[in-house]
Protein backbone atom coordinates (compact mmCIF):
# COMPACT_ATOMS: atom_id res chain seq x y z
CA UNK A 1 0.00 0.00 0.00
CA UNK A 2 1.54 2.85 -1.45
CA UNK A 3 0.31 5.33 1.00
CA UNK A 4 1.35 3.65 4.07
CA UNK A 5 4.76 2.83 2.78
CA UNK A 6 5.31 6.73 1.99
CA UNK A 7 4.03 7.12 6.01
CA UNK A 8 6.50 5.02 7.22
CA UNK A 9 9.95 6.16 5.32
CA UNK A 10 8.53 9.88 6.48
CA UNK A 11 7.74 8.93 9.94
CA UNK A 12 8.95 5.82 11.09
CA UNK A 13 11.94 4.88 12.56
CA UNK A 14 14.48 2.03 12.45
CA UNK A 15 15.29 1.77 16.45
CA UNK A 16 17.59 -1.33 16.05
CA UNK A 17 17.63 -3.88 13.53
CA UNK A 18 14.41 -5.76 14.60
CA UNK A 19 12.39 -3.16 15.87
CA UNK A 20 10.56 -0.25 13.60
CA UNK A 21 9.40 2.55 15.39
CA UNK A 22 5.62 3.93 14.24
CA UNK A 23 4.25 5.25 17.79
CA UNK A 24 3.78 8.81 15.86
CA UNK A 25 0.80 7.29 13.43
CA UNK A 26 0.02 3.51 14.26
CA UNK A 27 0.17 2.62 17.61
CA UNK A 28 0.26 5.71 20.33
CA UNK A 29 -0.58 8.50 18.21
CA UNK A 30 -3.08 6.93 15.90
CA UNK A 31 -4.24 8.80 12.09
CA UNK A 32 -7.60 8.16 11.83
CA UNK A 33 -7.71 9.26 8.27
CA UNK A 34 -4.57 6.47 7.56
CA UNK A 35 -6.51 3.94 9.49
CA UNK A 36 -9.54 4.76 7.26
CA UNK A 37 -7.34 3.66 4.70
CA UNK A 38 -5.65 0.95 5.49
CA UNK A 39 -9.15 -0.81 6.81
CA UNK A 40 -10.48 0.22 2.82
CA UNK A 41 -7.27 -1.98 1.66
CA UNK A 42 -8.28 -5.07 3.89
CA UNK A 43 -11.93 -5.08 3.18
CA UNK A 44 -10.97 -4.46 -0.40
CA UNK A 45 -8.84 -7.92 -0.23
CA UNK A 46 -10.69 -9.94 1.44
CA UNK A 47 -13.86 -9.02 -0.23
CA UNK A 48 -14.41 -12.72 -1.83
CA UNK A 49 -13.39 -14.33 1.52
CA UNK A 50 -16.94 -14.88 3.16
CA UNK A 51 -15.67 -12.56 6.67
CA UNK A 52 -18.35 -12.21 9.41
CA UNK A 53 -16.30 -11.24 12.19
CA UNK A 54 -13.05 -9.24 12.18
CA UNK A 55 -10.94 -10.19 15.04
CA UNK A 56 -7.70 -8.54 16.66
CA UNK A 57 -5.67 -8.67 19.29
CA UNK A 58 -5.24 -6.03 22.14
CA UNK A 59 -4.44 -3.00 22.14
CA UNK A 60 -2.40 -1.62 18.98
CA UNK A 61 -4.59 -3.63 16.72
CA UNK A 62 -8.04 -2.45 17.48
CA UNK A 63 -7.50 0.30 15.06
CA UNK A 64 -6.97 -0.86 12.28
CA UNK A 65 -9.54 -3.63 12.41
CA UNK A 66 -12.42 -1.45 13.67
CA UNK A 67 -11.52 0.34 10.14
CA UNK A 68 -11.41 -2.90 8.98
CA UNK A 69 -14.67 -4.17 10.27
CA UNK A 70 -16.57 -0.77 9.60
CA UNK A 71 -15.66 -1.42 5.32
CA UNK A 72 -16.74 -4.95 5.31
CA UNK A 73 -20.39 -4.16 7.22
CA UNK A 74 -19.12 -7.14 10.40
CA UNK A 75 -18.56 -7.13 14.04
CA UNK A 76 -15.42 -7.03 15.60
CA UNK A 77 -13.91 -8.78 18.14
CA UNK A 78 -11.18 -7.59 20.83
CA UNK A 79 -9.23 -10.92 21.65
CA UNK A 80 -7.79 -9.92 25.92
CA UNK A 81 -4.27 -10.21 26.85
CA UNK A 82 -5.27 -11.84 30.11
CA UNK A 83 -2.25 -12.19 33.33
CA UNK A 84 -3.98 -15.34 34.60
CA UNK A 85 -5.65 -18.31 33.46
CA UNK A 86 -9.73 -17.51 33.96
CA UNK A 87 -11.95 -20.83 34.68
CA UNK A 88 -15.11 -19.74 33.86
CA UNK A 89 -18.10 -21.15 31.83
CA UNK A 90 -17.96 -19.75 28.27
CA UNK A 91 -14.75 -18.80 28.48
CA UNK A 92 -11.67 -20.04 26.42
CA UNK A 93 -7.90 -19.38 26.56
CA UNK A 94 -5.06 -19.98 24.82
CA UNK A 95 -1.09 -19.34 26.21
CA UNK A 96 0.94 -16.85 24.21
CA UNK A 97 5.03 -16.18 24.40
CA UNK A 98 5.81 -12.78 23.44
CA UNK A 99 9.34 -12.62 22.08
CA UNK A 100 9.50 -8.88 22.80
CA UNK A 101 8.70 -8.66 26.05
CA UNK A 102 9.95 -12.41 27.19
CA UNK A 103 6.64 -12.91 28.80
CA UNK A 104 3.77 -14.64 28.66
CA UNK A 105 0.24 -14.04 28.45
CA UNK A 106 -3.53 -16.00 28.49
CA UNK A 107 -5.13 -14.99 25.15
CA UNK A 108 -8.94 -14.74 26.49
CA UNK A 109 -12.25 -15.15 24.58
CA UNK A 110 -15.79 -15.16 25.70
CA UNK A 111 -17.17 -17.64 22.94
CA UNK A 112 -20.09 -15.82 22.34
CA UNK A 113 -18.56 -13.53 20.52
CA UNK A 114 -17.44 -15.81 17.92
CA UNK A 115 -19.54 -19.09 16.87
CA UNK A 116 -19.31 -21.84 15.07
CA UNK A 117 -19.41 -21.44 11.47
CA UNK A 118 -17.76 -17.92 11.76
CA UNK A 119 -15.29 -16.92 9.26
CA UNK A 120 -12.89 -14.41 10.73
CA UNK A 121 -10.47 -12.04 9.74
CA UNK A 122 -7.46 -11.37 11.94
CA UNK A 123 -5.92 -8.10 11.80
CA UNK A 124 -2.89 -7.02 13.74
CA UNK A 125 -0.67 -3.65 13.66
CA UNK A 126 2.82 -6.13 13.51
CA UNK A 127 3.49 -9.38 12.60
CA UNK A 128 6.48 -10.45 13.57
CA UNK A 129 7.01 -14.33 14.92
CA UNK A 130 3.62 -15.01 14.46
CA UNK A 131 2.97 -15.59 17.99
CA UNK A 132 0.28 -13.68 18.70
CA UNK A 133 -1.39 -14.69 15.76
CA UNK A 134 -1.02 -18.15 15.75
CA UNK A 135 -2.53 -17.72 19.38
CA UNK A 136 -5.61 -15.63 17.94
CA UNK A 137 -6.02 -18.78 15.31
CA UNK A 138 -6.18 -21.79 17.99
CA UNK A 139 -8.00 -19.14 19.96
CA UNK A 140 -10.83 -18.66 16.78
CA UNK A 141 -10.69 -22.53 15.55
CA UNK A 142 -11.29 -23.60 19.15
CA UNK A 143 -14.45 -21.37 19.27
CA UNK A 144 -15.44 -23.12 16.12
CA UNK A 145 -14.62 -20.91 13.85
CA UNK A 146 -12.67 -20.91 10.24
CA UNK A 147 -9.83 -17.97 9.82
CA UNK A 148 -10.73 -16.52 6.92
CA UNK A 149 -7.31 -14.83 6.44
CA UNK A 150 -4.46 -12.66 8.46
CA UNK A 151 -4.45 -9.14 8.00
CA UNK A 152 -1.01 -7.00 9.25
CA UNK A 153 -0.73 -3.64 8.41
CA UNK A 154 2.82 -4.12 8.67
CA UNK A 155 4.57 -7.62 8.28
CA UNK A 156 8.86 -7.71 9.08
CA UNK A 157 9.65 -10.79 6.14
CA UNK A 158 12.78 -10.86 7.76
CA UNK A 159 11.18 -12.60 10.92
CA UNK A 160 9.92 -15.88 10.49
CA UNK A 161 5.50 -15.22 11.26
CA UNK A 162 4.55 -14.10 7.67
CA UNK A 163 6.65 -17.56 6.56
CA UNK A 164 4.96 -19.92 8.86
CA UNK A 165 1.51 -19.10 8.77
CA UNK A 166 1.59 -19.18 5.17
CA UNK A 167 3.38 -22.55 5.69
CA UNK A 168 0.27 -23.79 7.99
CA UNK A 169 -1.76 -22.54 4.93
CA UNK A 170 -3.27 -19.17 6.29
CA UNK A 171 -3.88 -16.63 3.90
CA UNK A 172 -1.36 -13.58 4.81
CA UNK A 173 -2.03 -9.97 3.16
CA UNK A 174 0.57 -7.27 4.69
CA UNK A 175 -0.01 -3.99 3.56
CA UNK A 176 3.69 -2.77 3.79
CA UNK A 177 6.10 -5.68 4.41
CA UNK A 178 9.79 -4.64 5.97
CA UNK A 179 12.71 -6.36 4.12
CA UNK A 180 15.23 -5.16 6.54
CA UNK A 181 15.95 -2.57 9.20
CA UNK A 182 19.84 -2.64 8.71
CA UNK A 183 22.11 0.37 9.72
CA UNK A 184 19.19 2.19 10.77
CA UNK A 185 17.72 2.31 7.03
CA UNK A 186 14.34 0.83 6.09
CA UNK A 187 13.91 -1.21 3.25
CA UNK A 188 10.79 -3.12 2.07
CA UNK A 189 10.75 -6.58 0.98
CA UNK A 190 10.88 -7.23 -2.75
CA UNK A 191 7.56 -8.35 -4.15
P1 LIG B 1 4.77 -11.92 17.47
O1 LIG B 1 3.45 -11.97 18.13
O2 LIG B 1 4.66 -11.62 16.00
O3 LIG B 1 5.58 -13.11 17.75
O4 LIG B 1 5.55 -10.75 18.08
P2 LIG B 1 5.78 -10.42 19.59
O5 LIG B 1 4.86 -11.20 20.47
O6 LIG B 1 7.22 -10.52 19.83
O7 LIG B 1 5.29 -8.94 19.59
C1 LIG B 1 5.05 -8.35 20.80
C2 LIG B 1 4.55 -6.95 20.66
O8 LIG B 1 5.51 -6.13 19.96
C3 LIG B 1 3.28 -6.79 19.91
O9 LIG B 1 2.57 -5.75 20.51
C4 LIG B 1 3.72 -6.34 18.51
O10 LIG B 1 2.73 -5.59 17.86
C5 LIG B 1 4.90 -5.50 18.85
N1 LIG B 1 5.93 -5.41 17.83
C6 LIG B 1 6.59 -6.42 17.22
N2 LIG B 1 7.51 -5.92 16.39
C7 LIG B 1 7.42 -4.56 16.47
C8 LIG B 1 8.13 -3.48 15.83
O11 LIG B 1 9.05 -3.66 15.01
N3 LIG B 1 7.75 -2.24 16.18
C9 LIG B 1 6.76 -1.98 17.06
N4 LIG B 1 6.46 -0.71 17.31
N5 LIG B 1 6.07 -2.97 17.69
C10 LIG B 1 6.41 -4.24 17.38
P3 LIG B 1 2.04 -5.93 22.00
O12 LIG B 1 3.12 -6.08 22.99
O13 LIG B 1 1.10 -7.08 21.95
O14 LIG B 1 1.46 -4.62 22.39
P4 LIG B 1 0.20 -3.85 21.98
O15 LIG B 1 -0.53 -4.54 20.88
O16 LIG B 1 -0.57 -3.80 23.22
O17 LIG B 1 0.76 -2.56 21.51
Amino acid sequence: MQLLEERILRDGRALSEDVLLVDSFLNHQVDTELMREVGEEFARLFKDAGVTRVATIEASGIAPAVMTAQALKTPMVILKKSKSSILQDGVIQTEVFSFTKNASYQLTLKSQFVRPGDRVLLIDDFLANGEAAFGGIRLLEQAGATVAGVGAVIAKAFQPGMGKLRAAGYRVEALAAIGSLSCGKIAFAEG
